[in-house]
């Protein structure tokens, strides 16, 4: 069988020429489709071809099998980075001192990793003399967009080619050509499997009848999650410790930042934390349902997001969620490169100087709730908020006189059109 022809006329700049892709470095994931990738590329453009493999935390991969399974592809050379150090610095942090959520669900696990892949893609591309990266995100997701977006603004010379969006092969095709060429099917022609991204913030499934809205979750979609239902009968209190808005450690012991992350993830998937069963707009304008499995997140987004709001003020309170919101779009959409980030960072920065303390948080049967803070910022004193005590800073004579200012606009307001 022939797969459809590589597209001849580019729509964008940074689409390849077919002519002139000499070699290709592929964003190389072990799975059906980048093996399909790993061959056809050789064939179709008569290209050498360097693989990526980047590991951000996706639980078990066996990295040497897939590098094995890339030289014996082809591949010219195969390079597997651990960038779980990185992810977890440079791209989750700054995420939870954003308290970063997409529609009120959605972690940003993916949206998070995206640019970091692509801007390894772009160094190891340049570092093996590649004029063309390629990936295998299709033409529905928002994936495209953000690896697209972040090549085409940190290596405008480089070009890109996303076969899966282009050939027009569906899976069975794919499985036949796998099959023709030697190329290792795992799983067989059963049904096709969810479609799964994941890294140490979480992970996704999609497809089959997660498309049907109206039908609930089956459960062989949790994997990393414990159904609630079979979780433990006695609940855990996990408490957490932020400098500076970082989680640093848990119960007590510090840890590094990513296995923190793992160690929160384990502890609240066991209690059957994390699941969001989500609609999501997508950027290029369809809508579609996750399920995702976020047990870190989970956790530590609501003990940041409470230990925030106790050391802030009412006013910077108010303030602060209204860039968070756009933060998160941004990095959603794509758009991580984009200054307003950078801008929008330096105020969150700002902000999580102070953001130091514990936050003692209680899971129990797929709930996570706030059960104890405490902080040496934050603005509170237990003796002008308790009702048993008076005097101190809080004159209780003041409130009427307040009161009668602060409610002057809305009370003329009303009597105008009520008269
Ligand atoms: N809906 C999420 C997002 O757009 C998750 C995407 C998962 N990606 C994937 N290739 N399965 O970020």
């Amino acid at each position: 069988m022939s797969p459809s022809p590589i597209s001849a006329t580019p729509t964008a700049s940074y689409e390849a020429d077919p002519a002139s892709v000499r070699r290709v470095l592929l964003l190389y994931s072990g799975g059906l489709d980048t093996s399909v990738m790993l061959k056809w590329i050789q064939d179709e453009y008569g290209a050498e071809v360097v693989c990526l493999t980047v590991n951000l935390g996706q639980p078990g991969e066996d990295y040497e099998v897939i590098e094995g399974k890339a030289l014996r592809l082809g591949a010219l050379e195969c390079h597997v980075v651990d960038a779980r150090e990185q992810f977890a610095h440079e791209y989750v942090a700054p995420a939870i001192k954003a308290n970063a959520l997409y529609g009120g669900g959605y972690p940003l696990f993916t949206a998070l990793g995206r640019p970091l892949i692509a801007k390894l893609a772009v160094e190891h591309a340049r570092a093996c003399g590649c004029d063309t990266i390629a990936h295998g995100c299709t033409g529905k997701g928002n994936d495209q967009v953000r690896i697209e977006a972040t090549i085409a603004t940190l290596a405008p010379e480089l070009k890109v080619i996303a076969p899966v969006r282009s050939w027009q092969m569906g899976r069975e095709e794919e499985i036949a050509y796998a099959r023709e060429h030697g190329i290792p099917v795992k799983g067989g022609t059963e049904a096709a499997p969810y479609s799964i991204d994941d890294n140490l913030w979480g992970r996704s499934s999609e497809g089959r009848w997660i498309e049907d809205l109206d039908h609930a979750p089956e459960d062989d979609v949790f994997q990393l999650v414990t159904r609630p239902e079979l979780a433990p009968d006695e609940p855990e209190t996990l408490t957490v410790q932020f400098e500076r808005g970082v989680p640093v450690a848990l119960n007590g012991e510090r840890l590094e930042l990513v296995q923190l992350l793992e160690r929160t993830a384990a502890i609240a998937a066991r209690h059957g934390v994390g699941i969001v069963d989500h609609i999501e707009d997508r950027i290029v304008g369809l809508k579609v349902r996750d399920i995702y499995e976020v047990p870190a997140a989970a956790v530590l987004l609501p003990a940041h997001d409470e230990l925030e709001r106790l050391v802030c003020t009412i006013h910077q309170n108010q303030f602060k969620p209204q860039l968070d919101h756009q933060w998160a779009y941004l990095v959603y959409a794509g758009l991580w490169w984009e200054p307003l980030r950078g801008d929008l960072d330096a105020y969150v920065e700002q902000v999580n100087e102070r953001v130091t303390g514990a936050i003692g948080i209680k899971l129990y049967k797929g709930h996570a709730r706030v059960v104890t803070r405490s902080s040496p910022n934050a603005v509170y004193d237990a003796s002008l908020a308790s009702f048993s005590q008076s005097g101190g800073l809080f004159s209780q004579s003041a409130s009427p006189g307040f009161i009668e200012l602060w409610s002057l606009q809305s009370r003329m307001a009303w009597r105008l059109r009520n008269e």
